[in-house]
């Protein structure tokens, strides 16, 4: 029997997505974010539903250069700009904007040659503390850029640290730290991930940057992306490939951590850690079989799980389950390995196939 582990993936689900987006920043133009190969869902598909984005947002110049060979010729941003000469190199070969955040980049600009429509992504550290300019600084960096690029080619941007968590002070510190080291430049400003533009519609500026909104995913850990209408791209399914008729007391799996406690059927599916289903999935993760919930019953392995099928009487081997997506929301199946959404759909591994629907 050949192995069925499949990850769904939704294009309408995401053009739908990337519509929610747009009317919940109706003044803002979208660059949407498509790293860690569109957040696991596959790049160059996600950036053909992606198509009236205003850019598509990247991290890396490897993934820069796959979007420009699958054929998109629209705006296209490296957030972390350039680390090395080669990688400026690629990102003008590639006419791609990057982010400047960094004074080595300055080095590097000052010395190489800019292609003539470049654009420069002025970064400011609002508060963060991972990448950008301070804010003391961001004047003297913004002439500099000006005088390399010309004024329409640069922008100002800043990320948020906690724009999923209103209740902290955070994120408003951050704009006005924004706001007050910007006053006086003319520029589009760019400070929005997916949770700002359901936060913080005073943060939407010019161009909002929603990265896992645009797959079906709530950022914020209290609410459901059903209800902002957000509809789940992908979908992580496998089959069961056995089912064990186990006795009250027999164990199951590896470090026998699961003990049946009634004669009761265990199913075995063909997914495990080596699919990207975490290891950190406890016993009672819920899963669905043909549709109906079941639970994990001992230790996640490399490449099958086990699962507790008491209550489905009809169920045989072929029988479809599914991890996370359509019937089961990410969101709810996350916390049971202690993971976020995000590093669940960025860790399903090369070897199960992106079937677009
Ligand atoms: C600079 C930047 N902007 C936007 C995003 C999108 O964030 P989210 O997926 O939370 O919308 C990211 C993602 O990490 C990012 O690093």
């Amino acid at each position: 029997m050949s192995r069925n582990t499949v990850a769904f993936i939704s294009l309408p689900a995401i053009r739908h997505n990337f519509k929610v987006a747009q009317k919940l920043a109706p003044n803002s133009k979208i660059a949407s974010v498509v790293k860690a190969d569109g957040y696991g869902h596959g790049i160059t598909q996600v950036a053909g539903a992606l198509q009236e984005s205003e850019l598509l947002a990247v991290a890396t110049a490897g993934e820069a250069t796959a979007l420009r060979n699958a054929g998109w010729r629209g705006r296209l941003l490296m957030l972390e700009g350039f680390a090395n000469p080669e990688d400026f190199d690629c990102s003008q070969s590639l006419n791609a904007e990057v982010v400047i955040h960094h004074p080595s980049q300055l080095e590097i600009l000052r010395r190489r040659k800019l292609a003539s429509q470049a654009v420069l992504w002025l970064k400011l550290d609002t508060g963060m503390h991972r990448l950008g300019f301070g804010t003391s600084d961001v004047k003297e960096v913004y002439s500099e850029l000006v005088s390399i690029a010309g004024q329409e080619r640069v922008e100002l941007m800043s990320h948020f640290a906690c724009a999923d968590e209103p209740d902290k002070p955070m994120t408003q510190r951050q704009v006005l730290a924004f706001d007050d080291a910007v006053r006086g430049l003319e520029a589009r400003h760019s400070l929005s991930n997916s949770a700002a533009i359901l936060n913080y519609p005073s943060a939407h500026r010019d161009i909002v940057r929603p990265g896992i909104l645009l797959y079906g995913i709530s950022p914020l850990s209290d609410r459901q992306a059903s209800e902002f209408d957000l509809r789940p791209a992908m979908t992580l399914t496998c089959e069961l490939v056995a089912i064990n008729h186990c006795r009250k007391g027999d164990t199951v799996g590896y470090g026998a951590s699961y003990t049946c406690p009634e004669n009761m059927p265990i199913g075995v599916a063909a997914i495990g850690y080596g699919d990207g289903y975490s290891r950190h999935f406890r016993n009672g993760t819920p899963v669905l079989v043909n549709g109906k919930l079941a639970w994990l019953a001992g230790r996640v392995s490399m490449d099958l799980i086990t699962l507790d099928l008491r209550g489905h009487d009809d169920t045989v081997t072929g029988d479809k389950v599914t991890l996370w997506g359509e019937g089961l929301p990410i969101e709810t199946v996350a916390p049971w390995a202690g993971s976020l959404p995000y590093e669940l759909v960025c860790g399903v591994t090369g070897r199960v196939p992106r079937v677009v629907v």
